[in-house]
């Protein structure tokens, strides 16, 4: 099983989901990347903030590398989660056919929060970025959960 955690700028959002997925599953069976829909980062890597919170949480997201997402991205992977809806229009913008459109889907749509969007924290304050880790961290959770089944 292959996962692509996707959002903008491919610097704060998925690179923690990237990492917090990471962590809860066993590397041998799921695979886990991130991309962004933006280029404007493309080889730098995570956001200080995103590093940093990810430390204190026990997660070295640090060698991460900044990459752009592409439709060849929709053959690698089964399931592409979107941190938004920009996001999800973006990718499925992208998609060639039915079975493409079916991979993607919002992060959020996994767990019953009244937010359905990871916020796009980059504008943000520090306290931005651990309401952001802690959404992730709760979806990635439920989605650990039903992969390792
Ligand atoms: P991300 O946040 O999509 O969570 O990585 C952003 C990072 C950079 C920019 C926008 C969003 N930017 O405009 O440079």
């Amino acid at each position: 099983m292959k996962v692509l955690m996707v959002c903008l700028g491919n610097i704060c959002r998925s690179p923690l989901a990237e990492g917090i997925l990471k962590s809860k599953v066993d590397s041998a069976y799921i695979k886990v990347d991130s991309a962004g829909t933006a280029s404007y980062h493309v080889g730098n890597p995570p956001d200080p903030r995103s590093i940093k919170v990810a430390q204190e949480n026990g997660i070295d997201i640090s060698k991460q590398r900044c990459r752009k997402f592409t439709a060849s991205d929709f053959d690698r992977f089964d399931l592409i989660y979107a941190m938004d809806k920009s996001n999800y229009g973006n990718i499925i913008g992208l998609a060639r056919t039915k079975e493409d459109t079916e991979k993607v889907r919002l992060l959020l749509s996994e767990i019953d929060l009244d937010d359905k969007e990871v916020p796009d924290p980059y504008y943000d304050s520090r306290d931005g970025f651990e309401k952001v880790y802690r959404m992730i961290d709760q979806a990635c959770d439920v989605i650990a959960a039903r992969l390792e089944k």
